[in-house]
């Protein structure tokens, strides 16, 4: 297959910080990878997130959960905007709604999410306080393809990060992050280069 040559359109949804947005913007910049951020999706007024986005002069929408009586009305809204952006790639980064089965469907194999745990293990809320919990030794994060399946989807790529002696969630959720923002870019390079797809329920890279 010949490789792409300009850059995969992203719209990336996030509820908070956005450290992951970040370095994604950031990848995109320096010319990691062959990718570019159209627009930024919020559903959160107070995420600091949306304040990078405007800082490196992104497009952002604010899509507030609370002004929609049900999941799905607010799930139609974000479908409108994501795609008068006609994206690529749909990228979940820290966005902390659950989607309904039609919205997945409808981006299904063009949608990933980064997940604060090896995953299957500690799919949902609290993952690194309940690694600790749990006496874990191990713990990390994945990205995955979504599927309607909430967490559950196949996944790309981890990293393993090692639960020290007195590691509290916060200092382990550090950690982790700091290995979120390498393997999130490197997800959506792979993407953006045409060697990543959702095949029959399965990851393939390069084939
Ligand atoms: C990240 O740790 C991400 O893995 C997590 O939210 C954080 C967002 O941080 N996502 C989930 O828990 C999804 N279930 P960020 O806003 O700084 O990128």
């Amino acid at each position: 297959m010949a490789k792409p040559t300009s850059p995969l359109p992203l719209v990336v949804l996030i509820s908070g910080s956005g450290s992951n947005l970040q370095a994604i913007i950031d990848a995109c910049a320096s010319g990691q990878i062959n990718a570019e951020v159209r627009a930024v999706i919020c559903n959160r007024p107070d995420a600091y997130g949306l304040e990078r986005a405007r800082n490196a002069g992104i497009t952002t929408q604010l899509v507030n959960h609370r002004d929609f009586s049900d999941r799905r009305s607010f799930d139609i809204e974000l479908e409108r905007l994501i795609d008068s952006y006609h994206p690529g790639l749909v990228v979940l980064a820290g966005f902390m709604r659950i989607l309904t089965p039609e919205f997945v469907n409808r981006y299904m194999g063009r949608l990933i999410n980064i997940h604060p745990s090896l995953l299957p293990n500690f799919q949902g809320l609290h993952t690194h306080q309940r690694a600790i919990d749990a006496g874990a030794k191990e713990h990390g994060v994945s990205v995955h393809f979504v599927t309607p399946e909430l967490d559950g989807g196949p996944v790309i790529i981890r990293a393993v990060v090692p639960i020290l002696d007195g590691d509290d969630a916060e200092a382990l959720a550090q950690r982790v992050l700091t290995q979120e923002h390498i393997i999130y870019p490197k997800a959506v390079g792979w993407y953006a280069e045409g060697r990543l797809s959702l095949k029959e329920g399965q990851t393939l890279l390069d084939g």
